[in-house]
């Protein structure tokens, strides 16, 4: 298959390049030329990287077109974010892709109702970001039941892998917090630490969409969330990250608004939006149909990332 992949060089592509490239593909990566994988590797060698400013062609109107003539079998939309930018795309490579697969995200769903979610579940998504994302998907969907476009949706978790930082205890990005744990220092949680997240390894993405593409006929017209096999508790994690070090947590828990206060606004936002989605995502879709067998949980995939900033030295544990 000649494989086109729409932002191939961040988390996701890191893994999935390589991947499609040893299964044989012909790849194509469309980016800026801005971003480089967090790992080398030989395959690259073997990949055509085309330089397209998504924005900026969109801008011009023929970003479709441009991916169009690259010719994909296969195209893989990694960073569409807008329905216009969804629907431009789906109408320049209707009728000239036998699969098209969009990176979407479990925030389509809104507060979870009975968990683990399903993908079933009606969308209540909020913030700018969710609602995008979920009516892109439910664009994608309508389009592959009403016309025959071979869309799938892929929803990944909180994406995580060595070379970045990952959501941490707190529910934010500061990776302080993992020092913190892993000196047996207190940690202020929100609440009662009992709201979760939901990551996934970014390998374990690029292996969903190597399935989904592997059970074409199974995975048209279909959504699987893409995380790790469990969720944790804000809490659960924490005590985790203590005892990789040998320390046991030393947790307070704080009111909200009393919590708020004791981190920066930044910080105050990210945790925010992640315990207010408070995701808890259901496999067993993707399991059935297309075979995904996770190869981390959501611990062992964190590791990995604490891992790789212990040897930056970004934290000092
Ligand atoms: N981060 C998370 O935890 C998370 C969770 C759930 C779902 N997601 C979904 O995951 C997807 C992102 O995947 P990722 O994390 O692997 O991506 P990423 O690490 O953000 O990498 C983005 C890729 O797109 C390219 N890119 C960015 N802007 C571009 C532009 N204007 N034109 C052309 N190329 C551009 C980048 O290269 P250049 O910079 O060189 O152009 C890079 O290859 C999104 O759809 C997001 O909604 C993310």
């Amino acid at each position: 298959m000649r494989v086109v992949v729409i932002g191939g060089t961040g988390h996701v592509g890191t893994y999935m390049v390589p991947r499609l490239v040893n299964q044989g593909h012909d790849v194509v990566v469309v980016s800026r030329g801005q971003r480089k994988p967090y790992q080398s590797s030989r395959a690259w060698d073997r990949v055509s990287l085309v330089e397209i400013d998504r924005a900026v062609a969109e801008e011009a109107g023929d970003f479709g077109e441009r991916i169009r003539r690259l010719e994909p079998d296969v195209a893989i939309d990694m960073i569409c974010f807008t329905l216009e930018s969804a629907q431009h795309l789906v109408e320049a490579l209707r009728g000239r892709v036998q699969h098209f697969l969009h990176c979407g995200t479990i925030w389509a769903h809104g507060p979870s109702v009975i968990v683990p979610t399903t993908e079933e579940q009606a969308r209540r998504a909020f913030g700018a970001y969710g609602i995008q994302k979920a009516a892109i998907e439910g664009y994608l969907l309508r389009e592959a039941r009403l016309s025959g476009f071979p869309a799938t949706v892929l929803m990944p978790g909180h994406i995580v892998g060595p070379g970045w930082v990952p959501l941490n205890p707190a529910g934010h990005f500061n990776p302080a917090v993992f020092e913190t744990l892993a000196r047996g220092e207190e940690l202020l949680l929100p609440n009662l630490g009992m709201e979760t997240v939901h990551h996934v390894h970014a390998d374990d993405i690029a292996l969903a969409f190597l399935q989904a593409m592997a059970h074409w006929s199974t995975s048209v017209g279909q959504n699987f969330h893409v995380v790790s096999p469990a969720a944790i508790t804000l809490r659960g994690y924490a005590e985790a990250v203590a005892s990789w070090f040998g320390r046991e947590a030393r947790l307070r828990f704080l009111p909200w608004d009393e919590w708020v206060e004791t981190v920066t606004p930044e910080e105050a936002q990210a945790t925010w939006d992640h315990i207010a989605h408070s995701p808890n995502c259901s496999i067993a879709k993707a399991q059935r149909l297309i075979n995904y067998q996770p190869r981390y949980s959501s611990l062992q995939a964190v590791q990995e990332a604490v891992t790789w900033l212990i040897e930056q030295e970004r934290i000092s544990a």
